[in-house]
Protein backbone atom coordinates (compact mmCIF):
# COMPACT_ATOMS: atom_id res chain seq x y z
CA UNK A 1 0.00 0.00 0.00
CA UNK A 2 1.41 3.16 -1.37
CA UNK A 3 -0.48 5.65 0.74
CA UNK A 4 -1.77 5.08 4.60
CA UNK A 5 -3.25 8.12 5.10
CA UNK A 6 -6.86 8.85 7.92
CA UNK A 7 -9.48 11.53 7.92
CA UNK A 8 -7.17 13.03 10.72
CA UNK A 9 -3.92 12.83 8.47
CA UNK A 10 -5.88 15.50 5.77
CA UNK A 11 -7.44 17.67 8.57
CA UNK A 12 -3.88 18.08 10.04
CA UNK A 13 -2.84 18.99 6.54
CA UNK A 14 -5.72 21.07 5.42
CA UNK A 15 -5.24 22.94 8.73
CA UNK A 16 -1.90 23.38 8.11
CA UNK A 17 -1.91 24.18 4.87
CA UNK A 18 -4.66 26.97 5.14
CA UNK A 19 -3.84 30.43 3.32
CA UNK A 20 -0.17 29.27 2.99
CA UNK A 21 1.27 30.34 -0.28
CA UNK A 22 1.54 27.69 -3.35
CA UNK A 23 4.24 25.36 -2.75
CA UNK A 24 4.30 25.15 0.93
CA UNK A 25 5.07 21.84 2.58
CA UNK A 26 3.35 20.26 5.93
CA UNK A 27 6.53 18.09 6.75
CA UNK A 28 6.58 14.42 7.09
CA UNK A 29 9.24 15.19 10.54
CA UNK A 30 7.72 17.83 13.24
CA UNK A 31 10.46 20.44 12.53
CA UNK A 32 11.29 23.70 15.11
CA UNK A 33 9.45 26.94 13.96
CA UNK A 34 12.10 28.95 14.70
CA UNK A 35 15.46 26.61 13.41
CA UNK A 36 13.54 24.61 10.64
CA UNK A 37 15.31 21.61 11.70
CA UNK A 38 13.64 18.64 13.51
CA UNK A 39 12.84 18.16 16.44
CA UNK A 40 14.87 14.92 17.72
CA UNK A 41 12.74 12.16 18.74
CA UNK A 42 9.37 13.66 17.39
CA UNK A 43 7.45 10.82 15.80
CA UNK A 44 7.65 11.64 11.96
CA UNK A 45 3.91 11.52 10.09
CA UNK A 46 3.66 8.67 7.54
CA UNK A 47 3.43 11.21 4.43
CA UNK A 48 4.17 14.79 4.02
CA UNK A 49 1.99 17.25 2.27
CA UNK A 50 2.24 19.86 -0.41
CA UNK A 51 0.01 22.85 -2.04
CA UNK A 52 -0.21 23.25 -5.67
CA UNK A 53 -2.19 25.39 -7.49
CA UNK A 54 -4.66 25.08 -4.52
CA UNK A 55 -4.81 21.19 -4.26
CA UNK A 56 -2.96 19.82 -1.07
CA UNK A 57 -1.38 16.44 -2.24
CA UNK A 58 0.19 13.87 0.40
CA UNK A 59 3.80 12.30 -1.62
CA UNK A 60 4.47 8.77 -1.49
CA UNK A 61 6.92 7.27 1.13
CA UNK A 62 9.73 6.58 0.05
CA UNK A 63 10.15 2.96 2.12
CA UNK A 64 6.82 1.88 0.40
CA UNK A 65 7.40 3.04 -2.89
CA UNK A 66 10.73 3.44 -4.81
CA UNK A 67 10.93 6.80 -6.38
CA UNK A 68 11.64 7.70 -10.08
CA UNK A 69 15.02 8.57 -10.70
CA UNK A 70 15.40 11.80 -13.25
CA UNK A 71 18.33 13.50 -13.98
CA UNK A 72 17.00 16.44 -12.37
CA UNK A 73 15.51 15.08 -9.68
CA UNK A 74 12.96 12.83 -8.24
CA UNK A 75 9.32 11.46 -9.10
CA UNK A 76 7.24 10.41 -6.48
CA UNK A 77 3.43 9.26 -6.50
CA UNK A 78 0.79 11.51 -5.28
CA UNK A 79 -1.96 11.56 -3.86
CA UNK A 80 -5.25 14.42 -3.39
CA UNK A 81 -7.76 13.63 -0.94
CA UNK A 82 -10.42 13.43 -3.55
CA UNK A 83 -8.47 10.37 -4.85
CA UNK A 84 -6.51 11.63 -7.89
CA UNK A 85 -3.31 9.69 -7.98
CA UNK A 86 -0.72 11.45 -9.78
CA UNK A 87 2.97 11.81 -10.07
CA UNK A 88 4.89 14.40 -9.27
CA UNK A 89 8.55 15.80 -9.70
CA UNK A 90 10.22 17.11 -7.49
CA UNK A 91 13.79 19.39 -8.81
CA UNK A 92 15.21 22.47 -8.33
CA UNK A 93 14.02 25.27 -10.93
CA UNK A 94 12.04 28.34 -11.95
CA UNK A 95 8.00 27.60 -12.55
CA UNK A 96 7.97 26.67 -16.03
CA UNK A 97 6.84 29.03 -18.82
CA UNK A 98 2.89 26.95 -19.88
CA UNK A 99 3.04 28.84 -23.32
CA UNK A 100 6.52 26.99 -24.40
CA UNK A 101 6.37 24.91 -27.03
CA UNK A 102 7.68 21.88 -24.23
CA UNK A 103 4.94 22.75 -22.15
CA UNK A 104 2.28 22.32 -24.67
CA UNK A 105 3.37 18.85 -25.63
CA UNK A 106 3.33 18.03 -21.89
CA UNK A 107 0.00 19.35 -21.78
CA UNK A 108 -1.28 17.47 -24.52
CA UNK A 109 -0.10 14.09 -23.00
CA UNK A 110 -1.01 14.94 -19.49
CA UNK A 111 2.48 15.34 -17.88
CA UNK A 112 1.40 18.87 -16.85
CA UNK A 113 -1.22 19.26 -14.59
CA UNK A 114 0.00 21.46 -12.37
CA UNK A 115 3.11 23.16 -10.56
CA UNK A 116 4.17 24.91 -7.43
CA UNK A 117 7.61 26.20 -6.16
CA UNK A 118 9.05 26.84 -2.71
CA UNK A 119 11.84 29.29 -1.84
CA UNK A 120 13.60 28.32 0.97
CA UNK A 121 17.25 28.70 1.67
CA UNK A 122 19.86 25.22 1.78
CA UNK A 123 16.80 22.54 0.51
CA UNK A 124 17.88 18.89 -0.53
CA UNK A 125 17.13 16.76 -2.81
CA UNK A 126 18.37 12.83 -2.50
CA UNK A 127 18.20 10.78 -4.95
CA UNK A 128 18.71 7.14 -3.84
CA UNK A 129 18.96 4.57 -7.36
CA UNK A 130 19.26 1.08 -6.97
CA UNK A 131 23.13 0.34 -7.74
CA UNK A 132 23.98 3.77 -7.50
CA UNK A 133 26.19 6.16 -5.59
CA UNK A 134 23.73 8.45 -3.42
CA UNK A 135 23.30 11.95 -4.84
CA UNK A 136 22.42 14.93 -3.09
CA UNK A 137 21.18 18.11 -4.84
CA UNK A 138 20.82 21.00 -3.15
CA UNK A 139 19.04 24.59 -3.71
CA UNK A 140 16.74 27.32 -3.21
CA UNK A 141 14.12 26.92 -5.23
CA UNK A 142 12.04 23.48 -5.57
CA UNK A 143 9.97 22.94 -8.27
CA UNK A 144 6.96 20.55 -8.58
CA UNK A 145 5.16 19.51 -11.14
CA UNK A 146 1.84 17.00 -11.03
CA UNK A 147 1.54 15.08 -13.94
CA UNK A 148 -0.93 12.33 -14.58
CA UNK A 149 0.47 8.83 -12.97
CA UNK A 150 0.50 6.89 -16.21
CA UNK A 151 2.51 3.31 -14.59
CA UNK A 152 5.41 1.89 -13.40
CA UNK A 153 8.36 2.78 -15.63
CA UNK A 154 9.14 0.21 -18.24
CA UNK A 155 12.50 -0.12 -17.45
CA UNK A 156 11.92 -1.10 -13.87
CA UNK A 157 9.51 -3.84 -15.19
CA UNK A 158 12.50 -5.08 -16.92
CA UNK A 159 14.70 -4.87 -14.34
CA UNK A 160 12.67 -6.10 -11.35
CA UNK A 161 9.89 -8.72 -12.61
CA UNK A 162 10.89 -9.52 -16.27
CA UNK A 163 11.03 -13.13 -15.72
CA UNK A 164 8.35 -13.96 -13.70
CA UNK A 165 6.26 -12.34 -16.78
CA UNK A 166 4.63 -14.85 -19.16
CA UNK A 167 5.91 -14.18 -22.86
CA UNK A 168 2.64 -13.55 -23.89
CA UNK A 169 2.32 -10.69 -21.94
CA UNK A 170 6.07 -9.24 -22.82
CA UNK A 171 4.27 -9.43 -26.56
CA UNK A 172 1.75 -7.35 -25.25
CA UNK A 173 3.77 -5.39 -23.79
CA UNK A 174 5.82 -4.84 -27.04
CA UNK A 175 2.96 -4.27 -29.21
CA UNK A 176 1.23 -1.61 -26.98
CA UNK A 177 4.70 0.57 -26.92
CA UNK A 178 4.55 0.07 -30.74
CA UNK A 179 1.25 1.64 -30.87
CA UNK A 180 1.87 4.13 -28.28
CA UNK A 181 5.27 5.52 -30.21
CA UNK A 182 2.91 5.56 -33.14
CA UNK A 183 -0.34 7.53 -31.47
CA UNK A 184 2.28 9.79 -30.25
CA UNK A 185 3.93 10.47 -33.56
CA UNK A 186 0.88 11.81 -34.63
CA UNK A 187 1.48 15.09 -34.10
CA UNK A 188 5.02 14.89 -32.23
CA UNK A 189 8.02 13.51 -32.28
CA UNK A 190 9.05 12.22 -29.25
CA UNK A 191 12.87 12.24 -29.24
CA UNK A 192 13.58 10.17 -26.42
CA UNK A 193 12.06 6.48 -26.72
CA UNK A 194 13.92 4.22 -24.53
CA UNK A 195 12.07 1.83 -21.74
CA UNK A 196 12.84 4.17 -19.54
CA UNK A 197 10.46 6.47 -20.89
CA UNK A 198 7.64 4.70 -21.30
CA UNK A 199 5.29 3.02 -18.76
CA UNK A 200 3.16 0.32 -18.10
CA UNK A 201 -0.25 -0.57 -16.17
CA UNK A 202 -0.95 -4.10 -15.36
CA UNK A 203 -5.07 -4.74 -15.46
CA UNK A 204 -4.32 -7.10 -12.60
CA UNK A 205 -1.39 -6.58 -9.83
CA UNK A 206 -0.32 -10.32 -10.58
CA UNK A 207 1.97 -10.33 -13.12
CA UNK A 208 2.55 -14.00 -13.11
CA UNK A 209 -0.70 -13.79 -15.27
CA UNK A 210 -1.50 -13.14 -18.97
CA UNK A 211 -3.07 -10.01 -18.92
CA UNK A 212 -4.06 -6.55 -20.98
CA UNK A 213 -1.68 -3.61 -20.49
CA UNK A 214 -1.56 0.18 -20.83
CA UNK A 215 1.53 1.51 -22.08
CA UNK A 216 1.78 5.49 -22.33
CA UNK A 217 5.04 7.58 -23.46
CA UNK A 218 6.83 9.82 -20.36
CA UNK A 219 8.94 12.56 -20.08
CA UNK A 220 8.90 14.30 -23.52
CA UNK A 221 11.42 17.09 -22.38
CA UNK A 222 13.45 16.47 -26.23
CA UNK A 223 10.00 16.38 -27.53
CA UNK A 224 9.25 17.97 -30.91
CA UNK A 225 5.72 19.69 -32.31
CA UNK A 226 5.74 18.07 -36.12
CA UNK A 227 4.25 20.55 -38.02
CA UNK A 228 1.48 19.68 -39.88
CA UNK A 229 1.84 17.52 -43.67
CA UNK A 230 5.59 17.45 -42.92
CA UNK A 231 7.65 13.93 -41.90
CA UNK A 232 10.35 15.70 -40.00
CA UNK A 233 11.22 18.69 -37.96
CA UNK A 234 14.85 20.39 -37.29
CA UNK A 235 15.84 21.19 -33.71
CA UNK A 236 17.85 23.22 -32.13
CA UNK A 237 20.40 20.92 -31.61
CA UNK A 238 20.95 16.81 -31.73
CA UNK A 239 20.14 14.98 -28.68
CA UNK A 240 18.73 12.03 -27.32
CA UNK A 241 20.04 8.36 -25.38
CA UNK A 242 23.46 7.10 -27.03
CA UNK A 243 22.96 3.74 -28.79
CA UNK A 244 18.75 4.73 -29.23
CA UNK A 245 19.26 7.74 -31.66
CA UNK A 246 19.43 7.56 -35.81
CA UNK A 247 21.81 8.67 -37.49
CA UNK A 248 19.99 11.97 -39.03
CA UNK A 249 19.77 13.19 -34.95
CA UNK A 250 23.61 14.16 -35.73
CA UNK A 251 21.91 16.80 -38.20
CA UNK A 252 19.17 17.44 -35.96
CA UNK A 253 16.53 16.03 -37.91
CA UNK A 254 14.02 14.44 -36.21
CA UNK A 255 10.97 12.10 -37.46
CA UNK A 256 8.75 9.57 -36.71
CA UNK A 257 11.43 7.32 -37.91
CA UNK A 258 13.99 8.36 -35.59
CA UNK A 259 11.36 7.30 -33.07
CA UNK A 260 10.44 3.56 -35.17
CA UNK A 261 14.75 3.56 -34.65
CA UNK A 262 15.08 4.42 -31.02
CA UNK A 263 11.80 1.56 -30.17
CA UNK A 264 13.40 -0.68 -32.21
CA UNK A 265 16.69 -0.69 -30.14
CA UNK A 266 14.60 -1.10 -27.12
CA UNK A 267 12.28 -3.88 -28.37
CA UNK A 268 15.56 -5.99 -29.51
CA UNK A 269 17.83 -4.68 -26.80
CA UNK A 270 15.36 -4.21 -23.78
CA UNK A 271 12.05 -6.07 -24.45
CA UNK A 272 14.12 -8.77 -25.89
CA UNK A 273 11.53 -9.62 -28.97
CA UNK A 274 13.75 -11.97 -30.65
CA UNK A 275 13.81 -13.97 -27.72
CA UNK A 276 17.92 -14.25 -27.54
CA UNK A 277 20.56 -14.07 -25.05
CA UNK A 278 20.55 -10.24 -25.63
CA UNK A 279 21.33 -9.41 -21.94
CA UNK A 280 24.63 -11.47 -22.31
CA UNK A 281 25.29 -7.57 -24.64
CA UNK A 282 23.03 -4.72 -23.48
CA UNK A 283 26.20 -3.66 -21.64
CA UNK A 284 28.85 -3.78 -24.63
CA UNK A 285 26.44 -2.35 -26.78
CA UNK A 286 25.88 0.85 -24.73
CA UNK A 287 28.87 0.91 -24.37
CA UNK A 288 30.41 0.42 -27.91
CA UNK A 289 27.68 3.04 -29.33
CA UNK A 290 28.83 5.77 -27.18
CA UNK A 291 32.32 5.44 -27.83
CA UNK A 292 31.77 5.22 -31.73
CA UNK A 293 29.89 8.74 -30.70
CA UNK A 294 32.64 10.08 -29.11
CA UNK A 295 35.40 8.54 -31.43
CA UNK A 296 33.63 10.30 -34.67
CA UNK A 297 30.30 12.33 -34.42
CA UNK A 298 29.13 10.97 -37.52
CA UNK A 299 29.09 6.85 -36.34
CA UNK A 300 26.02 5.05 -35.27
CA UNK A 301 26.40 1.40 -35.16
CA UNK A 302 24.05 -1.07 -36.71
CA UNK A 303 22.20 -2.91 -34.21
CA UNK A 304 22.31 -5.76 -36.17
CA UNK A 305 25.35 -5.82 -37.78
CA UNK A 306 26.85 -5.45 -34.14
CA UNK A 307 25.18 -8.72 -33.56
CA UNK A 308 25.90 -9.91 -36.06
CA UNK A 309 30.08 -9.57 -35.61
CA UNK A 310 29.31 -11.05 -32.02
CA UNK A 311 27.51 -14.54 -34.05
CA UNK A 312 23.99 -13.56 -32.84
CA UNK A 313 21.35 -14.86 -34.84
CA UNK A 314 18.17 -13.73 -35.30
CA UNK A 315 15.06 -15.89 -36.99
CA UNK A 316 15.08 -14.82 -40.31
CA UNK A 317 11.44 -13.30 -40.33
CA UNK A 318 12.34 -10.50 -37.45
CA UNK A 319 16.09 -10.11 -38.45
CA UNK A 320 14.68 -8.70 -41.84
CA UNK A 321 12.11 -6.46 -40.17
CA UNK A 322 14.72 -5.28 -37.70
CA UNK A 323 17.58 -4.34 -40.45
CA UNK A 324 14.26 -2.48 -42.60
CA UNK A 325 13.87 -0.60 -39.22
CA UNK A 326 17.34 0.23 -39.06
CA UNK A 327 18.15 1.75 -42.14
CA UNK A 328 20.45 4.59 -41.57
CA UNK A 329 19.17 6.71 -44.32
CA UNK A 330 15.70 7.80 -43.21
CA UNK A 331 14.01 8.10 -46.76
CA UNK A 332 14.72 4.38 -46.95
CA UNK A 333 13.72 3.37 -43.01
CA UNK A 334 10.36 0.78 -42.22
CA UNK A 335 8.34 2.02 -39.99
CA UNK A 336 6.46 0.03 -36.69
CA UNK A 337 3.80 -1.33 -39.13
CA UNK A 338 6.04 -4.93 -39.55
CA UNK A 339 6.68 -5.72 -36.33
CA UNK A 340 2.94 -4.98 -35.39
CA UNK A 341 1.72 -6.93 -38.03
CA UNK A 342 4.61 -9.46 -36.79
CA UNK A 343 3.75 -9.42 -32.70
CA UNK A 344 0.09 -9.35 -33.74
CA UNK A 345 0.76 -13.13 -35.71
CA UNK A 346 2.74 -14.32 -32.38
CA UNK A 347 0.14 -13.46 -30.22
CA UNK A 348 -2.77 -14.68 -32.54
CA UNK A 349 -1.09 -18.10 -31.97
CA UNK A 350 -0.49 -18.25 -28.48
CA UNK A 351 -2.12 -19.82 -26.21
CA UNK A 352 -3.98 -18.26 -22.83
CA UNK A 353 -5.02 -14.84 -24.13
CA UNK A 354 -8.58 -14.06 -23.44
CA UNK A 355 -11.24 -14.07 -26.64
CA UNK A 356 -11.79 -10.06 -25.88
CA UNK A 357 -7.85 -9.48 -26.43
CA UNK A 358 -7.65 -11.86 -29.42
CA UNK A 359 -10.54 -9.59 -31.24
CA UNK A 360 -8.74 -6.55 -30.49
CA UNK A 361 -5.56 -7.90 -32.16
CA UNK A 362 -7.11 -9.37 -35.17
CA UNK A 363 -8.48 -5.73 -35.14
CA UNK A 364 -4.89 -4.23 -35.03
CA UNK A 365 -3.33 -6.79 -37.34
CA UNK A 366 -5.93 -6.02 -40.01
CA UNK A 367 -5.93 -2.24 -39.75
CA UNK A 368 -2.05 -2.08 -39.66
CA UNK A 369 -2.34 -4.40 -42.87
CA UNK A 370 -4.68 -1.78 -44.09
CA UNK A 371 -2.15 1.07 -43.14
CA UNK A 372 0.68 -0.89 -45.10
CA UNK A 373 -1.38 -1.67 -48.31
CA UNK A 374 -2.21 2.13 -48.54
CA UNK A 375 1.86 3.32 -48.22
CA UNK A 376 3.11 0.56 -50.88
CA UNK A 377 -0.37 0.84 -53.20
CA UNK A 378 0.73 3.24 -55.19
CA UNK A 379 4.20 1.45 -56.09
CA UNK A 380 2.24 -1.66 -56.98
CA UNK A 381 1.94 -3.30 -60.14
CA UNK A 382 -1.82 -4.02 -61.47
CA UNK A 383 -1.76 -7.74 -60.56
CA UNK A 384 0.24 -7.41 -57.11
CA UNK A 385 -2.81 -4.58 -56.25
CA UNK A 386 -5.87 -7.32 -57.09
CA UNK A 387 -3.59 -9.74 -55.56
CA UNK A 388 -3.26 -8.01 -52.27
CA UNK A 389 -6.17 -6.31 -52.00
CA UNK A 390 -7.93 -10.10 -52.40
CA UNK A 391 -5.87 -11.17 -49.61
CA UNK A 392 -6.29 -7.93 -47.30
CA UNK A 393 -10.69 -8.94 -48.02
CA UNK A 394 -9.76 -12.71 -46.97
CA UNK A 395 -8.44 -11.43 -44.08
CA UNK A 396 -11.21 -9.54 -43.65
CA UNK A 397 -13.97 -11.95 -44.11
CA UNK A 398 -11.83 -14.35 -41.69
CA UNK A 399 -12.90 -11.51 -39.20
CA UNK A 400 -16.33 -11.91 -37.21
CA UNK A 401 -18.60 -9.03 -37.67
CA UNK A 402 -18.53 -7.66 -34.54
CA UNK A 403 -14.63 -6.90 -34.66
CA UNK A 404 -14.56 -5.13 -38.02
CA UNK A 405 -14.78 -1.49 -37.41
CA UNK A 406 -17.70 0.10 -39.69
CA UNK A 407 -14.19 2.67 -40.63
CA UNK A 408 -11.91 -0.29 -41.78
CA UNK A 409 -14.62 -1.72 -43.91
CA UNK A 410 -15.41 1.60 -45.94
CA UNK A 411 -11.79 1.98 -46.13
CA UNK A 412 -11.27 -1.48 -47.81
CA UNK A 413 -14.48 -1.18 -49.80
CA UNK A 414 -12.62 2.25 -51.26
CA UNK A 415 -9.53 0.08 -52.01
CA UNK A 416 -11.29 -2.43 -53.77
CA UNK A 417 -12.23 0.19 -56.19
CA UNK A 418 -9.06 1.78 -56.34
CA UNK A 419 -7.79 -1.37 -57.02
CA UNK A 420 -10.28 -1.55 -60.22
CA UNK A 421 -10.08 1.86 -61.59
CA UNK A 422 -6.86 3.31 -60.92
CA UNK A 423 -4.21 2.02 -63.57
CA UNK A 424 -0.84 1.64 -62.49
CA UNK A 425 1.17 4.35 -63.99
CA UNK A 426 -1.67 7.15 -62.53
CA UNK A 427 -1.71 6.27 -58.68
CA UNK A 428 -1.61 8.88 -56.40
CA UNK A 429 1.87 9.57 -54.56
CA UNK A 430 2.54 7.84 -51.60
CA UNK A 431 1.03 9.02 -48.73
CA UNK A 432 2.85 10.29 -45.59
CA UNK A 433 6.40 9.90 -47.28
N1 LIG B 1 3.81 10.61 -15.30
C1 LIG B 1 4.52 9.68 -14.71
N2 LIG B 1 3.91 8.59 -14.19
C2 LIG B 1 4.63 7.63 -13.58
N3 LIG B 1 5.96 7.65 -13.42
C3 LIG B 1 6.63 8.71 -13.91
C4 LIG B 1 5.95 9.77 -14.58
N4 LIG B 1 6.87 10.67 -14.97
C5 LIG B 1 8.07 10.20 -14.54
N5 LIG B 1 7.95 9.03 -13.91
C6 LIG B 1 9.06 8.24 -13.32
O1 LIG B 1 10.15 9.09 -13.05
C7 LIG B 1 11.29 8.74 -13.85
C8 LIG B 1 12.01 10.00 -14.27
O2 LIG B 1 11.14 10.88 -14.93
P1 LIG B 1 11.50 11.54 -16.34
O3 LIG B 1 10.41 12.51 -16.67
O4 LIG B 1 11.79 10.48 -17.32
O5 LIG B 1 12.82 12.36 -15.93
P2 LIG B 1 14.18 12.60 -16.72
O6 LIG B 1 13.86 13.67 -17.72
O7 LIG B 1 15.11 13.08 -15.69
O8 LIG B 1 14.57 11.30 -17.34
C9 LIG B 1 10.73 7.91 -14.98
O9 LIG B 1 11.66 7.00 -15.52
C10 LIG B 1 9.59 7.18 -14.27
O10 LIG B 1 10.08 6.12 -13.47
MG1 LIG C 1 13.49 10.05 -18.56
Amino acid sequence: MVFKLTDADWEQAEKYLAGKADGSKFDKHQRDPKTGSTIPGSAAREHSFVLIEGVIYALSNRNTFLPGIGSTGVVKKGLSRAGHLVAIKIEFGDLKDLNSPQCQIAKQHKLLLAQAVRSAPNMKITIRAPLEPLRILKGNQKRYTVMEWLGDALFDVITEKWEMIPQVTKDLIALRACLCVQAFNQSTTHNDIKAENLTVIFEDEDVTKIQDVTVNAIDTDYSLALPKGQTFVIGDDARGSPAFIAPEILSKRYSPLSDSYALAVMLLFQLNVAQIDIYAHVGSYLADSLAALRRKPQSIINPIEWLEQRKVQIEPELREIFVAMFNPDVKQRADANAIIKYLCQQLKAAPGLSSVLKAEIEEIELTTRLKMLTANFAEMSGLMKTQTVAEAVEGLLLLTPPVVPFNALMAQVSLQQDAVLIPAKSASPVPGK
